[in-house]
């Protein structure tokens, strides 16, 4: 193996910028603003060659699951073990929790050799909006934590109360409509049956109509969200390292956060 020179360092603010670099680099949509709202709630590390950003890595620990996520290193690095250097101080972080990430093509081999295993497949869809008529009453309203435990295993209220953009509610779920890369993102969608989860999809296509949506979506809604103006355009591999056994919940989780956060 080549051996480089750089050091790993605790990720403060003062990184972002290099950060956004590196993502741009890889052909993320991510804004600083994108980068500081996942840093917020997470401990993370980059390799730094002088002063310049060449590798980032977050941990955000939502109670008993820690997600992981943005590893990335400069194009110019790789293959020469600081992707699982990054990575090996990440899980540090996480300690005994459960871990998640969603991963690229490109870090899928590490993963497995870090002992990670795939659990299903995250479907990005994007696009300009089309309006819609939701086929529930939707309307405003904060986001619930408890339902988000239910369905994700993560206590993310400090999340939440963070993550700004406007919540919707249905009698069967929530979701977050916010500002996020080329244009808005709605996620996550917490519902109890697909009908309350098509609903808040087609509320949010419908606020956001002649502008770009994206959703990640974790479960079905495939054909639903094309229908709607978003188009499949990619996506990654849902891993996991060290899961328990998940408890049985009503609520599951049809559209992530973020690929981050999970
Ligand atoms: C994924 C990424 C971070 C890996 O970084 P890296 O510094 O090249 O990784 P490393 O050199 O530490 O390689 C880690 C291991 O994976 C293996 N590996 C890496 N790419 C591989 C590939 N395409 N095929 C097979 N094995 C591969 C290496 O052989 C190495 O194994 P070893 O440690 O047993 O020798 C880097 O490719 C990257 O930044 N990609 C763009 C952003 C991205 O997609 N990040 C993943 C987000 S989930």
């Amino acid at each position: 193996m080549t051996t480089t020179k750089h050091r790993i360092e605790t990720f403060g603010p003062q990184h972002l910028a290099g950060a956004l670099r590196l993502s741009q680099q890889a052909g993320w949509p991510h804004r600083a603003e994108d980068w500081a709202l996942t840093l917020s709630v997470s401990d993370g590390v980059v390799a730094l060659d002088g002063e310049v950003v060449v590798g980032t890595a977050l941990c955000s620990c939502f109670g008993d699951v820690a997600t992981l996520s943005m590893i990335i290193v400069d194009a110019s690095m790789r293959g020469r073990g600081l992707g699982r250097e990054l990575m090996a101080a990440v899980m540090d972080r996480a300690g005994p929790r459960a871990m998640r990430l969603v991963a690229t093509t490109d870090g899928l081999p590490l993963y497995e050799k870090l002992g990670f295993v795939a659990t299903g497949t995250i479907a990005q869809h994007q696009g300009i909006a089309l309006t819609a008529t939701p086929e529930q009453a939707v309307t405003e309203g904060e986001p619930d934590p408890a339902l988000d435990l239910a369905a994700s295993g993560m206590d993310r209220t400090n999340l939440l109360a963070r993550m700004g953009g406007v919540g919707l509610r249905t009698t069967g779920g929530f979701t977050v409509l916010r500002d996020f890369g080329r244009g808005r993102l709605v996620g996550p969608i917490v519902a109890s049956n697909d009908a309350s989860a098509r609903a808040l999809l087609a509320e949010a296509a419908r606020r956001c109509a002649g502008g770009f949506l994206r959703v990640d979506l974790a479960r079905g809604l495939s054909d639903f969200a094309a229908s709607l103006g978003l188009a499949h355009v990619g996506g990654g591999i849902a891993m996991t390292r060290g899961a328990r056994p998940a408890v049985p919940s009503d609520f599951k989780t049809y559209a992530l956060v973020s690929q981050a956060l999970g």
